[in-house]
């Protein structure tokens, strides 16, 4: 027997019950960077699910040490990948996809130097999910979020296997930030609150609509101000409190798993999910932006109109546009340059 029993090699793990009748019904989902910051936390949570029968954790480092550990906790079967050779096996059957993989800023590194590799990072990545698993839903987590996600739209156009409503990008910590900040300022409980985040996932890009928050409510514009700039800096907010130690890894989890089921229970049928994700829209002239998605059996059923915005917000929303069509640009030239 392997000395890692759960990996791909030995037999699946079924929490407690490995010789019953076979997989739980539920889906098969796949974490890819799944031994990261945000990775192992979103292990966590995904091996909670009651949605999910079978996990696939694959990383290029520390999968058997997540997936033995993981393993352990009494709920559906976890089965780890190790390294490029496995990507495949990782990848074939899985109805959901999550990728939170890429490395982060090294000094001497450019910002650019930081682009290329998470790029490549991605393209390998969906170049995978094309051949073994096209018909999944795939979360893109990995940063810059604004361009991989078009990065991964041209990878699948080249392998014939695009559907734009099966490709979305995670903005979710977005609006988990921006109801738990709105919370704080209104003082109410920020389960009751729901900011619409729409734009992309990087500053200015990132844009709450304090006009249609949800109990209905009104702000001053210092408060405006202040709720927009914190929202849109939330990442700076941690990465200064860590001090060198990394950035949002525990909300950016909890922020995906939240995302992820609504993608499940999307896939299994239930009525009325709505999210906001960054995915390939008409909604402005821009081919890639995020807004509030109607989630269902075939991923994004539809995209829901913007809604109507205040004069900041109109002012906000094109200097997200310049910005993104850049970003856009980017990801699609590093395909196909
Ligand atoms: P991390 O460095 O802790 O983890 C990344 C993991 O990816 C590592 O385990 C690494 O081994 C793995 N990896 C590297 N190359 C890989 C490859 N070719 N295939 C599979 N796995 C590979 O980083 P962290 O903090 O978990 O962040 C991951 C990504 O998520 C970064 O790009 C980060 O910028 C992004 N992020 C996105 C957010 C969002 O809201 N969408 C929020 C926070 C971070």
């Amino acid at each position: 027997a392997s000395s890692h029993p759960q990996m791909e090699e030995g037999p699946l793990l079924m929490g407690s019950n490995c010789r019953a009748k076979g997989a739980a019904p539920g889906f098969k989902v796949a974490i890819l960077g799944a031994a990261g910051g945000i990775g192992q936390p979103l292990a966590l949570l995904m091996k909670m699910n009651p949605l999910v029968s079978v996990l696939h954790l694959y990383d290029v480092v520390n999968t058997p040490g997540v997936t033995a550990d993981i393993s352990h906790m009494d709920t559906g079967a976890v089965r780890g990948f190790l390294g490029q050779p496995q990507l495949e096996n990782a990848l074939t059957g899985m109805d959901l996809v999550i990728i939170p993989a890429g490395v982060p800023r090294k000094p001497g590194m450019t910002r650019d130097d930081l682009f290329n590799i998470n790029a490549g990072i991605a393209r390998t990545l969906c170049e995978g999910i094309a051949k073994c698993c096209p018909k999944a839903i795939v979360n893109v987590i990995s940063n810059p979020v604004n361009s991989t996600v078009p990065i991964a739209a041209e990878v699948f156009k080249k392998a014939g296997t695009y559907d734009p409503k099966r490709l979305l990008g995670v903005t979710t910590l977005d609006v988990v930030r921006a109801n738990t900040f709105v919370g704080e300022v209104l003082g109410l409980d920020p389960r009751e609150v729901n900011v619409p985040v729409i734009g992309g996932h990087a500053g200015v890009t990132i844009l709450p609509l304090l006009s249609q928050v949800n109990p209905a409510c009104s702000f001053t514009s210092e408060e405006v101000n202040h709720l927009t700039s914190r929202i849109q800096n939330g990442g700076t907010e941690v990465v200064e409190a860590k001090a060198g130690a990394g950035s949002a890894t525990l909300s950016m989890a909890y922020a995906a798993a939240k995302f992820a089921d609504a993608c499940l229970r999307g896939l299994r049928g239930d009525a009325g999910i709505v999210e906001c994700s960054y995915v390939a829209s008409q909604v402005t002239d821009l081919p890639f932006f995020a807004s509030k998605v109607r989630l269902g059996r075939s991923g994004v059923e539809e995209i829901l109109p913007l809604g109507p915005l205040n004069e900041f917000e109109r002012a906000g929303l094109e200097k997200a546009k310049k910005e993104l069509a850049q970003s856009i640009q980017k990801g699609v030239s590093f395909i196909n340059k």
